[in-house]
C-alpha cells in the first residue's frame, strides 16, 4: 500500500486504523496464542504504522503500539477481576449430543424419564462477551472477558453504546441497592458493518476483514471517542454478581433486563422439554441465514435458577447449559500449489495456496495440510477442486477433494526429497509424522533460532522481526544468534526499510538482551522441550550456565518437574561442540550467563512476609489464567509446597470450576478454600511486599 499522498486527515485515519489493527493482532498472538496472520503480515503493519508516526509526528501517542511493543503490548487497559468468574460454554454439534446434554441433567436431578425440563434457547451471537457492573443502580463499570477471571476495563467504550443505560430505573421490579452485574455479547449489525467499510472504502482505507474482529477492536480502542462512531450494540444474556433476589427463572430474568430498559435479544424460545429445543434447533438452522448479525449456534440453558444452582460447573463450564454449534461453513475453490514451510527445528510444514474464497466473513487463500500423511490420506493434488472449511477461529483447512471436478491434469504431490530452502536433504524421523531438514545451518532454521532468540519471553529483541532477519541473513550479516552481537550500524543502516533511528533502536535492544535473565537466555537457546516455564525450574536449580552444563542427566531428572525428555534433551544440547562454542562466544559478548538476584530461590527474609511460606498448598479444578504447574510454581517460588492430594497436612486448597472430591474433603476437613481470584490477589501481594 502506498501512503506517500496521503492527506494529514487521511494519515490520521490510516494510523488509527493500523493501531488497532495491531493491537488486535496483539490479542490474539499474546492471549490467545491463535495469530491470525503471520508474523511477516504482523511486522508490515507495525513498519508502516512506524512510518507514518514518524511522518506525522503530530499523531505520535506513547499507547501506540510502537511505542509498546516488546512491552505487554495488548495493555492499556486497567484490569478487574470479575467477582464471579466468565466462563465458557462446552459445545455439541449434533441433536444427538444435545439429547444426551438432556440426559445427564435429568441423571444429574435424579429426575424420572417423564419429568421434563424446562429450557430458553437462546441465539449464540458472534461477538465479544462484556460484562458492565451497576452499583445501586449507576453504571460502575464495563469489563471485557479476558482470561475469564480477570478483564479489561472498558467502561468509556461500553458507555458510547446508546442502548447502555447510564442508570436503572426504579420500580422496575429490582430492588436499586447493591451490585447488579449483567452480561452480555457486543456486535455489530451487517447493514451497518458494511456501511462502515463502504465510508473506509471511500477515504481509500482498507474495509475491516469482519463485523467480529471489527468489533473486538473496536472496544481495544483506548479512545473512546473513535469507538462513538462505531456502529456498536449489543445483547444482554445472564446476570453475574447481584445483591438483590433474581426472579426464579431464566426468562423472568431476560424479562427483568427488558424493564430495565436492558437490551435483550428478542429471538429467544421457552421450551418446555427436549422435542421442543430440538425444534428450535432445526428451525434455526435454515432460519438463522435471515438474521442481520453472526451467530454460530445456539446456547441451550436450563430455566430454573434453582436447578442451575443444584447443577454447578465443570471445569471451565457450567452444567447447565450448552451450546449447539451451526455446523462449520464450508467453501469450494480450487488448490493452486503447495508449499512449504521450514521451521525453526527444521521440522515442514506444507501450506495449500487457494484460490481466494470468501468463508464464514473472511477471505481465505491459505489453509494448512498438517503433513505429508495427510495429503497422502485424502489424496490432495495440486489443481484439485477442494472443500475447504473453517469452524470458529481455527486455522482453515482442506477437508477433501472433488475427485468428480477432476481433469486429469492435477499432479499429485511428491514430497520433496531435498529442503525447499537449503537444498539440504529431508528426512522423516521414525514414528515421526513431519519431515524435518536435517541441514543446522539452512536459512530457514538459522532465521526461525534468531526470530525465537529475539522474540518476547526469551531475550525480547525489540523491533527485530521477520523482515529485518531475513535481510541479515539472506545478505550473510548473521549466521547465528551470537552473530548478532557483532552487527555494526553501518551494517543495519544499510538495511531495506531502516532507517537511522530504526537502526539505533536495534542496537540498543540488541545491547539490552545482554542483561536479560539467566531463564530468558536458556529458554532462547531453543533447546527441544525446553519451554519457559522449564527454564526457570532448571534455574532455581542452578545458578550459572556453566553449572547446568556440567550436570549430569541423573542430576537433571531429580530436579522436580524436569523429566527425563526434557534431561536428555539439555545434555544433547550441551554435548554438542558447536553449541558449546556458541555460549562462548556470548559470553564474550557480554551476554548475562549467571542467574540474577531476583531469579534465585527466596531467601528467609523474603519468606516471612509470604503467606505461602511452609505452607501445604493443593490446586484442584481448573484455574483460568495459569496452568496448574505455574500456579505450583509460584507457590514454590514463594517457599510453598504444592501437593497432589488433600490431607490433614494440607494448609491451604485453591479451587476451581469443577473441584470435586478434592474440595469436598478440604470442606470435611475444615481446612482453608480459597478461589483462584483470592489466590491471585495473595500472589499479587507476596510479590509486591
Ligand atoms: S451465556 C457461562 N448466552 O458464547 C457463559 N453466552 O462460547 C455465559 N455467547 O463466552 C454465557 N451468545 O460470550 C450466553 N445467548 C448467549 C450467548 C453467549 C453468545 C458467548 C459468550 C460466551 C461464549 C461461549
Amino acid at each position: 500500500m502506498s501512503n506517500s499522498r496521503l492527506s494529514v486527515e487521511e494519515a490520521a485515519i490510516r494510523i488509527e486504523s493500523l493501531r488497532e489493527q495491531i493491537r488486535h493482532h496483539d490479542e490474539l498472538y499474546y492471549r490467545h496464542a491463535a495469530p491470525e496472520i503471520t508474523d511477516r503480515e504482523y511486522d508490515a503493519l507495525v513498519d508502516e504504522l512506524r512510518e507514518l508516526e514518524k511522518r506525522f509526528p503530530q499523531f505520535s501517542s506513547e499507547a501506540s503500539p510502537t511505542e509498546t511493543v516488546g512491552s505487554d503490548r495488548a495493555e492499556g487497559f486497567e484490569t478487574v477481576v470479575h467477582p464471579v468468574p466468565m466462563l465458557s460454554i462446552s459445545n455439541t454439534y449434533t441433536p444427538g449430543e444435545v439429547r444426551e446434554f438432556d440426559e445427564r441433567i435429568r441423571r444429574l436431578l435424579g429426575r424420572g424419564e417423564k419429568e421434563a425440563i424446562p429450557y430458553v434457547v437462546e441465539l449464540k451471537i458472534d461477538g465479544v462477551a462484556v460484562t458492565i457492573m451497576y452499583q445501586d443502580g449507576r453504571l460502575e463499570y464495563a469489563a471485557t472477558r479476558g482470561d475469564g477471571v480477570r478483564g479489561d476495563l472498558i467502561t468509556a467504550n461500553i458507555r458510547t453504546i446508546h442502548k447502555i443505560p447510564a442508570r436503572l430505573p426504579e420500580g422496575a421490579g429490582l430492588a436499586p441497592r447493591g451490585r447488579f452485574e449483567v452480561r452480555g455479547e457486543v456486535f455489530m449489525r451487517h447493514g451497518e458493518f458494511q456501511k462502515l467499510n463502504q465510508q473506509r472504502i471511500e477515504l481509500g482505507l482498507e474495509p475491516f476483514a469482519n463485523p467480529r474482529n471489527t468489533t473486538a477492536g473496536t472496544l481495544k480502542l483506548l479512545d473512546a471517542r473513535l469507538v462513538a462512531e462505531r456502529p456498536l450494540d449489543i445483547f444482554l444474556y445472564a446476570v453475574g454478581a447481584h445483591d438483590a433476589p433474581l426472579p426464579a427463572r431464566h426468562w423472568e430474568v431476560l424479562e427483568l433486563l427488558d424493564r430495565l430498559g436492558l437490551p435483550t435479544n428478542p429471538e429467544r424460545r421457552r421450551c418446555e422439554n427436549l422435542d421442543e429445543v430440538l425444534a428450535a434447533i432445526e428451525s434455526w438452522e435454515t432460519a438463522r441465514k435471515e438474521l442481520d448479525y453472526d451467530t454460530d449456534g445456539l446456547v441451550i440453558k436450563v430455566d430454573e435458577l434453582a436447578l442451575r444452582e443444584e447443577l454447578g460447573a465443570r471445569s471451565k463450564s457450567p452444567r447447565w447449559m450448552i451450546a449447539y454449534k451451526f455446523s462449520a461453513e464450508q467453501a469450494q475453490t480450487r488448490l493452486h500449489g503447495i508449499e512449504l514451510q521450514v521451521g525453526r527445528t527444521g521440522a515442514v510444514t506444507p501450506v495449500a495456496h487457494l484460490e481466494p474464497v470468501f468463508v464464514a466473513g473472511s477471505t481465505i487463500s491459505r489453509a494448512t495440510l498438517h503433513n505429508a500423511d495427510e495429503i497422502e490420506r485424502k489424496d490432495i493434488r495440486v489443481g484439485d477442486t477442494v472443500i475447504i472449511e473453517k469452524g470458529g477461529d481455527v486455522i482453515p483447512k482442506v477437508v477433501r477433494v472433488i475427485e468428480s471436478l477432476r481433469t486429469g491434469q492435477e499432479a499429485p504431490f511428491v514430497y520433496p526429497t531435498e529442503c525447499p530452502v537449503c537444498g539440504g536433504g529431508l528426512h522423516r524421523p521414525e514414528g515421526e509424522a513431519v519431515h524435518r531438514c536435517i541441514n543446522a545451518s539452512c536459512p530457514a532454521q538459522v532465521k526461525g533460532r534468531i526470530l525465537h532468540y529475539a522474540s518476547r519471553n526469551a531475550m525480547d529483541i525489540d523491533g527485530l522481526g521477520d523482515k529485518i532477519v531475513d535481510q541479515l541473513v539472506d545478505g550473510g550479516h548473521v549466521e547465528d544468534i551470537a552473530g548478532l552481537y557483532e552487527l555494526t550500524r553501518e551494517q543495519l543502516a544499510g538495511l531495506e526499510r531502516m532507517a537511522e533511528k530504526s537502526a539505533d533502536n536495534l542496537l540498543r535492544g540488541i545491547d539490552e538482551s545482554r542483561r536479560r535473565p539467566l531463564a530468558n537466555l536458556i529458554y532462547a537457546l531453543g533447546i527441544r522441550f525446553v519451554g519457559s516455564a522449564g527454564a526457570r525450574l532448571l534455574v532455581r536449580r542452578y545458578a550459572s550456565i556453566d553449572a547446568l552444563i556440567a550436570a549430569g542427566e541423573e542430576e537433571l531428572t531429580a530436579i522436580d518437574g524436569v523429566g527425563e525428555v526434557v534431561a536428555r534433551s539439555v545434555r544433547e544440547f550441551f554435548a554438542e561442540e558447536k553449541n558449546r562454542r556458541l555460549i562462548e562466544r556470548l559470553r564474550m559478548h557480554g551476554v548475562n550467563l549467571e542467574r540474577l538476584p531476583e531469579e534465585a530461590p527466596p531467601s528467609a527474609e523474603a519468606l516471612a512476609g509470604s503467606p505461602f511460606a511452609g505452607k501445604t498448598c493443593v490446586l484442584t479444578g481448573k484455574l483460568e489464567t495459569m496452568s496448574r504447574e505455574e500456579g505450583e510454581e509460584r507457590i514454590a517460588a514463594l517457599g510453598g509446597k504444592a501437593a497432589g492430594s488433600v490431607s490433614k497436612k494440607t494448609d491451604l486448597v485453591i479451587a476451581g470450576p469443577g473441584a470435586g472430591s478434592k474440595l469436598e474433603k478440604a470442606r470435611q476437613l475444615g481446612i482453608e478454600i480459597i478461589d483462584e481470584a483470592e489466590f491471585i490477589r495473595r500472589l499479587e501481594a507476596a510479590a509486591g511486599g
